[in-house]
C-alpha cells in the first residue's frame, strides 16, 4: 500500500523539502554551480510569479517563458523544479512578481555530471590539480569545494562526500563557474570537470523522526539480471547510505572494486543503487532510514500492485474458480436429473 501511496505522492505536486534546493544569500541575485541530471528546486516566494530563462549556449532571448521547457515545472507561489537539468540549460533564471518586478535571478551552471571526477581519500586518490588557461589573460581553472556533507551513518564508521565545481578565476576578478565564465565560447579542457570527493567519518547517533517506506516488491529483470532501486528523498546534494542485509555499501568498496553485487550510481551520488541479487536493501538519508526494499520472488503481475492488491486478486480468482465449479456441478445435476429442479437451484444458491 505504501509503495502505491509513495508513487502517487511523487507524481503529485512535488513536496517541498523533498527536493534539493538552496537559498540566495541576498535574495536578489546569485550565482551557483550545480550538477546536471540531478533535480533542483529554485525558490521564488511570490504570488503570480513569472519565470524567464536565458540559456547561454543557445543565446536564447529573455522573452522565453520557463513554461515552454519540458523538464521545468512551475510550482505556484514557491518556485520552479528543474528535473534532470541538462548542461545546455546553464544560464539565467529570472523570477518576476505579478507586477513584473524582478524578485530574484539565478545564474546557474549545470556542470556535466557524466564527467564527474570521483576520488576517495581512504584510497589515496587525489582531486584534480589547478591549471592555467590562456584566453587572453592568465586564467586559473580550479575546483571550488562545497562543505562536506553529513556523515551517511552514525554510531559506526560511515562515509561523507563533498562536491567540487569547476571555477575560472582571472585576478583581480572573483572566480566564476566555468561555463558561466565561458558563455557561448566553445572550449574543451580535460580539467574542466566537476568533482566528488569521499572520505571515512564517524559520528554519534541522534533519534530518528522520519517515516519508513517499505517497498515489498521489486524484481530482478530477467533481461539485465538487475534492477535499479531509488532512494526516496535521496539526492547527490544529501548524505545517502545503502545497506544490503545490514552491510553498508561504501564508495570505498566500489571504487576499489570490492562490491561486485551492487553499483552505487555515481552521477546521482548514489541515490540509485543497481542490484543483481535479492537481499534486504535499506537506504538512509541524513542517517535516517527512509526506505526498505524487501526481496520478492518474481511475481507475474505489474510491480505497481501492492501485496494487499495481490492477495485480494488471488481471493477473487479462487472465488471465480469455486463459482465455475459449482456452476458446472449444477449444470451436470440438471442434465442428469432433469426432474430435480429444486435441488439444482439449491446447489446454485450455495454459490
Ligand atoms: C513567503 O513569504 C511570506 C510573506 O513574506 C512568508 O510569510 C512565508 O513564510 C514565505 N514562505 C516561504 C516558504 O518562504
Ligand atoms: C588552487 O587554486 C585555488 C584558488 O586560487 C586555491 O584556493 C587552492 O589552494 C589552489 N590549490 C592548489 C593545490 O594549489
Amino acid at each position: 500500500m505504501l509503495t502505491t501511496l509513495w508513487l502517487l505522492l511523487s507524481l503529485a505536486a512535488p513536496l517541498l523539502g523533498f527536493y534539493a534546493s538552496f537559498n540566495c544569500p541576498n535574495e536578489k541575485q546569485c550565482q551557483k554551480a550545480l550538477l546536471s541530471d540531478n533535480d533542483i528546486f529554485l525558490p521564488c516566494n511570490t504570488s503570480g510569479a513569472q519565470w524567464y530563462f536565458f540559456f547561454l549556449q543557445d543565446k536564447t532571448s529573455w522573452s522565453n517563458e520557463v513554461s515552454s521547457v519540458p523538464n521545468i515545472e512551475i510550482i505556484s507561489e514557491s518556485g520552479i523544479l528543474i528535473r534532470n537539468p541538462l548542461p545546455s540549460q546553464t544560464g539565467f533564471y529570472r523570477c518576476r512578481d505579478k507586477n513584473g518586478i524582478q524578485v530574484v535571478q539565478y545564474e546557474i551552471d549545470f556542470q556535466d555530471v557524466s564527467t564527474l571526477h570521483i576520488t576517495h581519500k581512504g584510497l589515496g586518490q587525489k582531486p584534480l590539480r589547478n591549471e592555467t588557461l590562456s584566453l587572453g589573460g592568465e586564467e586559473l581553472i580550479f575546483t571550488r569545494w562545497e562543505p562536506w556533507q553529513g556523515c551517511n551513518r552514525c554510531g559506526e564508521r560511515g562515509e561523507r562526500k563533498r562536491l567540487g565545481y569547476c571555477y575560472i578565476m582571472e585576478p583581480p576578478q572573483k572566480p566564476v563557474p566555468c561555463w558561466l565564465y565561458l558563455g557561448d565560447m566553445k572550449l574543451w579542457s580535460s580539467r574542466m570537470r566537476p568533482e566528488m570527493q569521499v572520505e571515512a567519518c564517524q559520528v554519534p547517533c541522534q533519534t530518528s523522526t522520519l517515516d519508513v517506506i517499505t517497498f515489498d516488491n521489486f524484481e530482478i529483470s530477467e533481461d539485465s539480471g538487475s534492477v535499479w532501486l531509488t532512494c526516496p528523498q535521496g539526492s547527490i546534494y544529501r548524505p545517502i547510505l545503502w545497506e544490503a542485509n545490514n552491510i553498508p555499501l561504501t564508495w570505498q568498496g566500489q571504487l576499489s572494486n570490492q562490491d561486485y553485487n551492487t553499483i552505487l550510481e555515481p552521477t546521482n551520488g548514489g541515490r540509485q543503487l543497481r542490484v543483481f541479487e535479492p537481499a534486504v536493501y535499506r537506504c538512509f538519508v541524513k542517517q535516517e532510514l527512509v526506505a526498505r526494499f524487501n526481496p520478492k520472488p518474481v511475481p507475474d503481475l505489474p510491480e505497481i500492485l501492492s501485496q494487499d492488491a495481490r492477495s485480494v486478486l488471488k481471493a477473487l480468482k479462487l472465488m471465480l474458480l469455486v463459482g465455475i465449479v459449482l456452476g458446472l456441478l449444477g449444470l451436470l445435476l440438471k442434465l442428469f436429473h432433469p426432474s430435480h429442479h429444486k435441488r439444482s437451484n439449491q446447489v446454485l444458491l450455495v454459490k
